[in-house]
This record gives structure tokens, C-alpha cells and sequence, in this order.
């Protein structure tokens, strides 16, 4: 299979194992879709810890594989993250943002969770692609889960949910009829969909080169070794890029944007 073949198949998978979980991403994905739109996907969204076995660069390895190259990094302060995104030379390819969570600004309580948990994944599954959706690989009890949402929502949504992507966003650019967000997101919230209004809805300027709306997780059932909870999902993110002075479209994020999008997932 050309190389090419490979990396769509492994995309697929991702966008199989996000819409499993997240049937609302589905469905306003095809809500799209039932407009005539084409649906073109601008970025995937992936979430880890840095980890030695685990860290941005273990992950990003599995999209280098492919020709995807570093391009800017970004930091999120407040929130004790990192973060990097990844270009393909193919500008139909989606980006590929992944983020970590500095684990030396964590309390003992969180590091050592997190260090408890990375030991049960079988070493082998961390080197092969299948990882990224590869879910929860060890047992997790939803009291662990609260007191690591106290410190760190985002530690807690890599907690009890694994390694799979945490988002895809709909390229606006590629969209013929909903090219206006505050358009579209009136579309998405009259299909009874809420959206992060975290910062306001809309995040980011024409200025900045890139604005972004998102959804809310919805809630889904996760079991846990002392019972079955709802907690947030994954969520659909939005997202309409400006050219810059050279006329090309700027491809990178905009990391105050960024950190608003993170909350996303946060329990209501
Ligand atoms: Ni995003």
C-alpha cells in the first residue's frame, strides 16, 4: 500500500474511534453533509502527559512516520500544558495538535496516579500507531478520577478515557454556505447542540488569523472499577483560518484561543 493509503487508513481510524464515543460529532457531521457541504477536517486533536514513554514526541513519532513536520509550540500557563502541531506537506491532510501535561507542576497525588497508570500498558502497545486510539489501558476508579478533576480536568479526561483523539474540527474555509461562524453557530445550537462559551463563543480575531467555536462534551457513560458515571466526552470543534500578508492561509493556533477550547471538556 502506498504510503499515502496507510496514513488515510490510519485517519479513518481516528475518526472512527472519536465518533464511537461521541455520536453528537457524527451527527453534526452529517448534518453538514445533509446541508451539501463537504466535510474537510482542518485538525485532530490528541492528549497526553510528558511522560518519558509517552510524552509529544512519542506520538507525533507515529505522523512523522508520514512526512508530517514540526511546525509551532505553544504554551498554556494556567493550565500546566504544552503543545505542538504538526504540518503534512499534503495541505489537504489535517493538522495534527497534540498537548501534554507538565507533570513536574502536578501534586504528588496526580503524579503518582498518573505514573500507576502508564505502568499498566503493556510496553509494546506504546510503539505501535494503534496506541492513538488505543482507549484506556488500565483500571481506573471514578473517586481517582474526581480528585484528579479537582487539580486538572484535563488530567482526569486522559485518565478515563485513554489514548484516542480528543477532537476533529470542521475546516470553515472548505465549507460553500456556512462560512460565517457566527452563522454557523447558530446552525449547530438550533440542532440543540451547546457550544463552549468559555471567553464567549468565538474565540479568537480575523487579526489573529484564525477564529474557532467548539461544542460542549456531552456527556457519555464510562465505567469505572466502582461504577458507571457520566462524564464528558469529546467535543466538534469549528474552525475559519484568514491568509496573511503573503496571501496564504495561516496554518498555526492561537494559543489564548487554544486555551479556552481546552474547556471544552470540563464537567459542567
Ligand atoms: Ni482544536
Amino acid at each position: 500500500m502506498p504510503e499515502n493509503a496507510l496514513l488515510e487508513k490510519l485517519l479513518s481510524k481516528l475518526w472512527e474511534d472519536y465518533y464511537d464515543l461521541n455520536p453528537s460529532a457524527k451527527k453534526i457531521h452529517d448534518l453538514f453533509e445533509a446541508q451539501g457541504e463537504q466535510v474537510v477536517n482542518d485538525h485532530i486533536a490528541l492528549r497526553t502527559f510528558n511522560h518519558p514513554r509517552l510524552g509529544i514526541e512519542n506520538l507525533a513519532g507515529f505522523f512523522k512516520a508520514y512526512g508530517y513536520q514540526e511546525k509551532q509550540d505553544y504554551h498554556f500557563k494556567e493550565k500546566k500544558l504544552y503543545a505542538k502541531h504538526y504540518e503534512n506537506n499534503d495541505e489537504n491532510l489535517p493538522k495534527i495538535f497534540i498537548s501534554e501535561l507538565l507533570l513536574e507542576k502536578m501534586s504528588p497525588f496526580t503524579q503518582s496516579a498518573i505514573e500507576q497508570f502508564v505502568l499498566e500498558i503493556p510496553r509494546e502497545a506504546l510503539h505501535k500507531e494503534t496506541f492513538l486510539f488505543s482507549g484506556r489501558q488500565w483500571k481506573a476508579s471514578h473517586q481517582t478520577y474526581l480528585k484528579l478533576a479537582a487539580e486538572s480536568e484535563y488530567a482526569s479526561w486522559v485518565y478515563a478515557h485513554g489514548f484516542r483523539p480528543n477532537h476533529f474540527t470542521v475546516s470553515i474555509n472548505s465549507l460553500r454556505k456556512l462560512t460565517d461562524i457566527e452563522k454557523l453557530n447558530q446552525f449547530i445550537q438550533s440542532h440543540g447542540f451547546s457550544l463552549n462559551t468559555s471567553g464567549g463563543a468565538i474565540k479568537g480575531t480575523p487579526a489573529e488569523f484564525l477564529v474557532q467555536s467548539s461544542t460542549m462534551a456531552e456527556p457519555v457513560e464510562m465505567k469505572f472499577q466502582d461504577g458507571t458515571f457520566k462524564i464528558p466526552g469529546c467535543y466538534y470543534e469549528f474552525a475559519k483560518r484568514y491568509p496573511m500578508a503573503s496571501g496564504k492561509l495561516y496554518q498555526g493556533f492561537v494559543a489564548s484561543s487554544a486555551d479556552k477550547i481546552f474547556e471544552s471538556t470540563n464537567r459542567l
